[in-house]
């Protein structure tokens, strides 16, 4: 019932956002999260495993994982996405499991992932389904695994509207996107370790890395229970 009172939960048109390719959208770039790179760099993301992407678009991250030898399940609503990310692993030699569902309907088996990673889907779920979001991270998340999230600033250059939940239903609209703040990611994933939040770097293209400062990065990792 509440998804469909929001406008663009019912009606958002990501198909026809990614069926022309040349826009220029920033992330519409072949290439990995700036802070991406970074926790491999500096080894806070190190051995390869089992990788969920949430949200991927046509796979930019998704890739830079595989070449990191990770297996990957990358998942997004967008059959268009999804096929030009299928077109990207191919053309760079790589394997992924692209799946096309929404992730609050993903057969999950518990534990299942080493890392979930979500670069800009997290900002478009409704307020109401934080806690399946949460719950998901949790249950398909191993002991000591690792979650990555980039998501708007509020109030930020990439827009990152401000408005309290409540308006959210009010207004019926995620008006673009909601921004977050630190404070408001570490009460959301209370439950998990910060390991680390920052704003993502501007990053000029054309460069390898993606980046831009209207955008959290964070990095958290599920406790290890006793
Ligand atoms: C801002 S785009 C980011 C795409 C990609 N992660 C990237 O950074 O290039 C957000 C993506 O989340 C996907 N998305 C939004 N809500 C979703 C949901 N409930 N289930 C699966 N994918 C979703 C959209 O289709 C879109 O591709």
């Amino acid at each position: 019932m509440l998804d469909s009172l929001l406008k663009e939960q019912s009606k958002f048109n990501w198909d026809a956002f990614y069926s022309e390719r040349e826009r220029p959208v920033p992330f519409f770039v072949n290439a990995p999260d700036e802070n991406l790179v970074h926790y491999f760099k500096n080894n806070l993301l190190s051995s390869a495993g089992k990788i969920l992407e949430l949200g991927c678009g046509p796979g930019r991250n998704a890739i830079y994982f595989a070449k990191q030898g990770f297996e990957v399940d990358a998942v997004d609503l967008s059959k268009e996405a999804l096929q030009w990310g299928s077109e990207r692993a191919k053309e760079q030699n790589v394997c992924i499991h692209f799946m096309y569902k929404n992730i609050f309907e993903l057969e999950i088996i518990d534990s299942d992932y080493d890392v979930i990673y979500d670069s800009g889907c997290f900002h478009h779920i409704a307020p109401h389904r934080r806690i399946d979001y949460v719950s998901l991270i949790q249950r398909a998340l191993k002991p000591g695994g690792y979650f990555g999230l980039t998501c708007f600033v509020e109030n930020g250059p990439l827009g990152g509207s401000d408005i309290s939940d409540w308006e959210v239903y009010r207004q019926r609209s995620l008006k673009g996107g909601l921004g977050y703040t630190p404070e408001k990611l570490e009460t959301i994933f209370k439950d998990l370790q910060v390991i680390e939040i920052r704003k993502m770097k501007d990053i000029e293209q054309p460069n390898e890395c993606f980046g831009s400062s209207g955008l959290w990065t964070a990095l958290f990792q599920k406790k290890n229970v006793n």
